[in-house]
């Protein structure tokens, strides 16, 4: 009886297992045929035509295609900012094409994270502040702000940079500030808007490491859109959209590393400290 027991319990946990250790059981974006149409004045922009599209838990995906396709107009669905003007669209599982603007604001809040091109911090508000921004407008205590604000900068490596304001910070330590206040609310997804799209080579690798660490460790979703086929390579999966549809969907067969490559690179740095070093060298004459 207690073998038996024994023996079904193991069962259930190789089965656990198998759901936890590939992650991707389930469908977290399930896009069904939406079309977002924009109207200016008379004139009617088409910029998804009936594109269907389905993100597993955990995935790792990069979204390619020529400027105008409605990259940015599908993340703007995916990530609860827009609707779209027909089909309908899932996430977790729920219906979010008909909520109302409130609805969507509250979904976005819980659910998803996001990373621009311009970082989009607010200025004249430290690092530590701005991590935080996200957890004020969700009501949370001044102490567990602070503490949660302080592990998110940990994990993109910027706990000494809290005090530091957006404009004494470079590209990458801004864009890592950006990923952790886009963490802070713990999501489930992470959008990304061309991401790596103002930085150097070595600072967008660092980046993408860390996108790449949270997607492993964390099994977070993680959908970037990117012009960059070098950065595609980060991910596991490259959708390429044409005029508002999919135009391919394929695997990443050799799939880069960041850490890695990270190694392989010169370390050669534009952080501010080199820049704070020089002023110092200066100063005596
Ligand atoms: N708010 C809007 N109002 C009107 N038209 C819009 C709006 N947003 C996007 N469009 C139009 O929809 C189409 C798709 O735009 P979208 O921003 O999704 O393209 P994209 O693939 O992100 O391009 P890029 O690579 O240049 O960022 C374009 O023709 C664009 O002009
Ligand atoms: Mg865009």
């Amino acid at each position: 009886m207690h073998r038996h027991s024994r023996a079904s319990a193991s069962l259930v946990e190789i089965v656990v297992d198998s759901i936890s250790t590939d992650g991707k059981s389930d469908v977290v974006i399930r896009i069904d045929r939406i079309s977002k149409i924009y109207q200016t004045g008379d004139i009617l922009v088409h910029a998804l035509r009936g594109l269907t599209l389905s993100i597993h838990r955990g995935e790792f995906v990069a979204i390619m295609g020529p400027s105008g396709s409605g990259k940015s107009t599908l993340m703007n669905i995916i990530g609860c900012l827009d609707r779209p003007t027909k089909g309908k669209y899932f996430l977790e599982g729920v219906d979010v094409s008909t909520m109302n603007k409130a609805q969507l604001a509250d979904v976005r809040n819980k659910r998803v994270g996001f990373v621009f091109q311009s970082f989009n911090l607010v200025a004249r508000t430290s690092a530590l502040e701005n991590v935080e921004l996200p957890l004020l407008y969700a009501g949370v205590s001044a102490g567990e702000r602070k503490r949660r604000a302080r592990e998110a900068l940990a994990i993109v490596g910027l706990s000494e940079r809290e005090r530091n304001m957006p404009n004494q910070l470079s590209g990458g330590q801004q864009q890592r500030v950006a990923l952790a206040r886009a963490l802070v609310n713990n999501p489930s997804i992470i959008l990304a808007d061309e991401p790596t799209g103002a930085l150097d080579t070595r600072t967008s690798v660092e980046v993408m490491e860390i996108f790449q660490r949270l997607n492993r460790k964390r099994n977070l979703t993680v959908i970037i859109v990117t012009h960059e086929s070098d950065i595609s390579l980060y991910a596991e999966r490259v959708i390429h959209v044409r005029d508002g549809r999919i135009a391919s969907d394929e695997k990443v067969v050799n799939r880069c590393d960041a850490a890695e490559v990270l190694r392989t690179l010169p370390a050669v740095s534009t952080e501010m400290d080199d820049l704070e070093s020089i002023e110092e060298e200066k100063e005596p004459i």
